[in-house]
């Protein structure tokens, strides 16, 4: 089976759908945002404090490149990383990009109780994340498959997954 990629917002489930579906598809799981941290040495959070959002991109870019040239992998990429053309160039060309969308709702209740997402630290009210997803809707929707995921489990959201592409998608 190809490679899988994951795109969606934060708090899809792309991490807990990504590591389900690579056991699932006997794949690798590859998690853009681990790689960044591990490569960084510091969390996200203050890679964006310390340097900057341009920075978190350039390093998303170069290492979301070098993970897209290995095979049989469930790449998890990050929220923000569909917005530049090259990172979706890179993805479309290294496998079937997957989708996951869920409700401004669902995605607010996901969040609650975590601060390890900068964008989302001054405000992360339902307003906030309605503007961001339509703000970014063109650009997820610059799939192979999108999955909802309102009201579905890991469990479910991964067999959906395996069922289309083994239908031939
Ligand atoms: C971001 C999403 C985060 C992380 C960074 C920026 C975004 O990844 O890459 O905080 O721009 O949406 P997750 O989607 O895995 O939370």
């Amino acid at each position: 089976m190809r490679n899988i990629i994951l795109t969606g917002f934060m708090g899809s489930g792309k991490t807990s759908v990504g590591k389900l579906l690579a056991s699932r598809a006997g794949h690798r799981f590859v998690d853009i945002d681990a790689l960044i941290v591990e490569r960084e040495n510091r969390t996200i959070n203050d890679i964006f404090t310390q340097e900057g959002e341009a920075y978190f991109r350039k390093v998303e870019t170069e290492l979301l490149e070098k993970a897209l040239m290995g095979n049989n992998l469930v790449v998890s990429t990050g929220g923000g990383a569909v917005i530049s053309e090259r990172n979706r160039e890179l993805m479309k060309g290294a496998g079937i990009v997957v989708n996951l969308t869920a409700s401004a709702e669902d995605i607010l209740e996901r969040l609650s109780g975590e601060n390890e997402r900068p964008l989302l630290r001054e405000g992360k009210g339902l307003e906030k994340i309605r503007q961001m997803l339509n703000e970014r809707e063109r650009y997820y929707a610059d799939a192979d498959i999108r999955i909802d995921t309102t009201g579905k489990n890991v469990e479910d959201v991964v067999r959906e997954i395996l069922a289309i592409i083994e239908r031939g998608a």
